[in-house]
């Protein structure tokens, strides 16, 4: 296969450096994209792979057509660019109850708004080229929501129903979407406060202490984390060229990572259905007599596998 032309978000630290470092590995060309990248990560053009290395700053919460002019730069650089991957984001721990408008705003910016932006700015080259792949760096925490992180659960199930929604409107012009959705990785800075952007601290309000004792307190976080970000970036690249573990199989809308988020989401799905078949008596009681059947069109519609 052709080398692979990849654009990532938020490549400074984390999941989104060790993803350029992978693929440069593995033969491909990058562009790394990040707040003040130039600066920050000016020693990766000194490396031996540095001719398949572009560094481009790009804040995800600009405007979408400063967002534009950078993906347009970019495609001058390579030529093109094959996978777009959303990685930029943050996380927020607070209560619901004390949450302040701009943490809320500012974690959707981030983690939702600039995927979706950075997506609509992509789209254009890739449908020139009737060929590219947009990844999602979604959250096992995508699918269930834990106390004190709920706006993050909310950024990355909005996530994934964007990257969802538009396989359907994609697929059919040849590109693709696929939403990975990780369980912790503890080598990254994703829990850390940025310069004038806390990451958040335990509630104010006594009443929540007790609860936020029982999901935080009384282990190492770091060592519950059974994530290996060594071997994460090689999951994603094999995903998205279809080599080693996903050699020959169909191209997936939604990939986990991690044994944690496994466990967590394989309990939610199965809890969900036991839900579903408990209440489905409720559920019914609202159909107009005679319209029980669902017509193919809306299930094909609604299908993650059929489309
Ligand atoms: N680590 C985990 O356990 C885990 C689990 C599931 C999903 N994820 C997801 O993985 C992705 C990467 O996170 P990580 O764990 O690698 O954390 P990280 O080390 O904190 O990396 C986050 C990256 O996003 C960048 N970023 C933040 N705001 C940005 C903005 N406005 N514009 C451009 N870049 C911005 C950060 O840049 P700065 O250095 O400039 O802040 C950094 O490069 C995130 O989407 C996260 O939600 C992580």
């Amino acid at each position: 296969m052709a080398p692979l032309v990849w654009l990532i978000t938020g490549c400074t630290s984390g999941i989104g450096l060790a993803l350029v470092n992978g693929i440069l590995a593995r033969g491909d060309k990058v562009i790394a994209t990040g707040r003040n990248i130039t600066t920050r990560l000016a020693h990766l053009k000194d490396a031996p792979s540095s001719d398949s290395l572009a560094l481009l700053d790009l804040d995800v919460t600009d405007p979408l057509s400063t967002v534009q002019s950078t993906v347009t730069q970019a495609v001058s650089i390579f030529g093109c660019i094959d996978v777009l991957v959303n990685n930029a984001g943050k996380s927020k721990l607070s209560s619901i109850e004390e949450a302040s408008e701009d943490a809320v705003r500012s974690i959707f910016d981030v983690n939702l708004f600039g995927a979706i932006k950075t997506t609509q700015a992509v789209l254009p080259h890739m449908r020139a080229a009737k060929k590219g792949t947009v990844v999602f760096i979604g959250a096992g925490l995508g699918w269930v929501s834990m106390p004190f992180l709920t706006h993050y659960s909310l950024t990355k199930a909005s996530l994934t129903m964007f990257a969802e929604g538009l396989q359907k409107e994609i697929g059919p012009l040849g590109l693709r979407s696929v939403i990975f959705e990780p369980g912790g990785f503890a080598e990254t800075r994703l829990a850390e406060s940025r310069e004038g952007d806390p990451f958040g601290a335990p509630p104010q309000i006594e009443d929540y202490l007790p609860l936020f004792g029982k999901v935080f307190g009384g282990k190492s976080l770091a060592d519950s984390i059974p994530g290996d970000i060594a071997k994460l970036p090689d999951a994603i690249i094999d995903v998205v060229k279809g080599e080693g573990l996903a050699k020959g199989r169909p191209f997936p809308l939604r990939v986990l990572l991690g044994s944690d988020t496994l466990d967590a989401v394989r309990q939610k799905i199965n809890e969900q259905t036991q839900l579903i078949d408990t209440w489905e008596d409720v559920t019914l009681s609202v159909v107009k007599e005679g319209r029980r059947e669902t017509g193919p069109w809306l299930l094909k519609n609604c299908s993650i596998l059929k489309n």
